[in-house]
């Protein structure tokens, strides 16, 4: 059982605290792992009583629920919130949390949630420091940051010299909610909890790397963050970096926090840098225009509301990087990510290299097929190992299978990224968190693409709702053979 601790949400009546903060708070409770003596302090602008808190919260968990609510837990999780009003522009509101915080039933180790516009962080954290609530004398004070941490390499650098007056880096929790997905876990336990595929790992047997984030939703509602941030800043610099270390690192020291995280900069540090000249060469872009998504027409982008006309951001991205190190080099890795795209998957795609030799032909056999090993984050949680066998029958025809290390057996539970997120917060385990400098190194790598985007603002490609994005993704591959894995189910046989 962790510590007792006081959890202070700002932006509590945002959508993150409805979909995902709120529902995984429930559930740890519902799980036994908050402390008796846990408190949530939710901080919103909006004029609400206690009463009218809990009337949404209680819409927000039936509606997450894994099996259901259940009363007796709510009624445990409703007692422990606080619903406290006040606009985080006017330093009374701070002044009036120290007091709310400082009276009877909060314990002193606080961890403070921003789920609110990045261009807010640096003054809530200066006005926390003005009221005192990061002295760390009592008890512990962490915060914990959502992303986007900056909006290009200059602002990250600029906020994290803002927050690093009052905040020392141990404080610091900076949230990737992908780090805390089964798969993503899992893909450490793959690597280093068995021996076979180690010897595999690098250039001599990898032919390249493909990491693929695609959702059928559109912009939704989210217009007025997303306009400003395109696909390259809001997925890739993020989460889909994030995953490319993981896939690429080095085995840690140790599995502790600051050992993981040298490791995946020493990554990051090695891709290879895009040049201006070479950005069209490694990185394409698209906007999505109006399609049909599972039977449904949807409008295009420019068509959402809160979208200005003529916007010119990226709805879709994919990069091509080279990790410039002895495992790596000469391996490409594409990361690609988009909206409104043809159907909602994440998955890492690992493609080994062909046989030497060609022993097969001839025989029905043109061509054997390469292996793969598949990391299925979304909708599958799965790894799979996709390798060339016979056919039965007379005839010397092959087919691919797949090996199936699937994550889940029946009857396990699914736990949502958030929760295992938070409860390491609660714990001060941040090893599932970015320290600062792989965030500045993941934008060293972006920001030379969003340079050169932003000066062409007359026209960006287009993809139909509902397709697998611009045909210009084609052209990234440094192979005619090489083609965009989609799907986890093996590909038809080649003859
Ligand atoms: C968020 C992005 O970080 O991740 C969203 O801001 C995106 O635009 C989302 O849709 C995807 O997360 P998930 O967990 O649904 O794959």
């Amino acid at each position: 059982m962790p510590e007792p601790c006081t959890f202070v949400i700002f932006g509590a009546t945002g959508n993150l605290a409805q979909i995902k903060l709120i529902p995984a708070l429930y559930h740890l409770d519902a799980a036994g792992l908050l402390h008796p003596d846990l408190r949530i302090v939710a901080n919103g602008r909006r004029p609400w009583s206690g009463e009218d808190w809990l009337v949404r919260v209680r819409q927000w968990v039936e509606a997450k629920a894994r099996g259901g609510l259940d009363e007796a837990v709510f009624e445990r999780f409703a007692a422990r919130m606080t619903y406290y009003r006040g606009d985080l522009t006017e330093p009374a509101t701070y002044a009036g949390l120290a007091e709310v915080l400082s009276g009877g039933g909060y314990s002193p180790n606080v961890a403070f949630y921003m789920s609110i516009r990045p261009a807010e962080f640096g003054v809530v954290v200066e006005q926390l420091h003005e009221n005192g609530l990061l002295d760390e004398q009592e008890g512990w004070r962490r915060v914990v940051i959502e992303k986007p941490f900056g909006y290009d390499l200059e602002s990250a650098r600029q906020l994290h010299r803002r927050i690093s007056r009052f905040l020392a880096e141990a404080q610091v929790y900076r949230i990737d909610h992908y780090l805390g997905k089964g798969t993503i876990r899992n893909i450490l336990v793959f690597r280093f909890a068995n021996t076979m595929m180690e010897p595999l790992w690098n250039r001599h047997y990898i032919d390249h790397v493909q990491i693929t984030h695609a959702e059928t939703f559109g912009v939704g509602t989210r217009a007025a963050y997303y306009d400003g941030a395109g696909a390259l800043r809001d997925m890739i610099q993020s989460h889909l970096l994030q995953l490319l270390t993981l896939v690429a690192m080095e085995p840690p020291a140790c599995m502790e926090a600051e050992a993981l995280r040298d490791e995946k900069v020493k990554v990051l540090r090695s891709v290879r840098p895009i040049p201006p000249s070479a950005v069209h060469a490694h990185a394409v872009r698209g906007q999505y225009a109006a399609g049909t998504v599972g039977g449904e027409r949807v409008p295009g982008y420019l068509e959402e509301p809160g979208v200005p006309a003529g916007s010119v951001t990226e709805t879709y991205a994919a990069l091509k990087l080279y990790v410039d190190n002895w495992r790596w080099r000469g391996v490409p890795f594409y990361l690609r990510t988009g909206k409104r795209l043809a159907a909602d998957r994440a998955l890492v795609a690992i493609c080994f290299r062909a046989p030497p030799q060609q022993l097969f032909r001839n025989t029905p056999v043109q061509r054997i097929a390469n292996n793969w090993v598949l990391m299925g984050i979304q909708p599958c949680a799965c790894l799979r190992m996709e390798i060339t066998v016979k056919e039965p029958g007379l005839e010397m025809r092959t087919r691919q299978t797949s090996l199936d290390a699937s994550l889940m057996s029946e009857g396990d539970v699914a736990t949502e990224a958030y929760e295992d997120l938070l409860l390491d917060v609660i714990e001060g385990d941040r090893s599932l968190f970015l320290r600062y400098d792989e965030v500045e190194w993941a934008w060293r790598i972006v920001d030379p693409v969003l340079r050169v985007w932003a000066t062409e603002r007359d026209y960006i490609p287009t993809y139909p709702a509902g397709s697998w994005g611009p045909y210009e993704a084609r052209a990234l591959f440094d192979r005619e053979s090489h083609r965009w894995r989609h799907e986890l189910e093996p590909e038809a046989p080649e003859e």
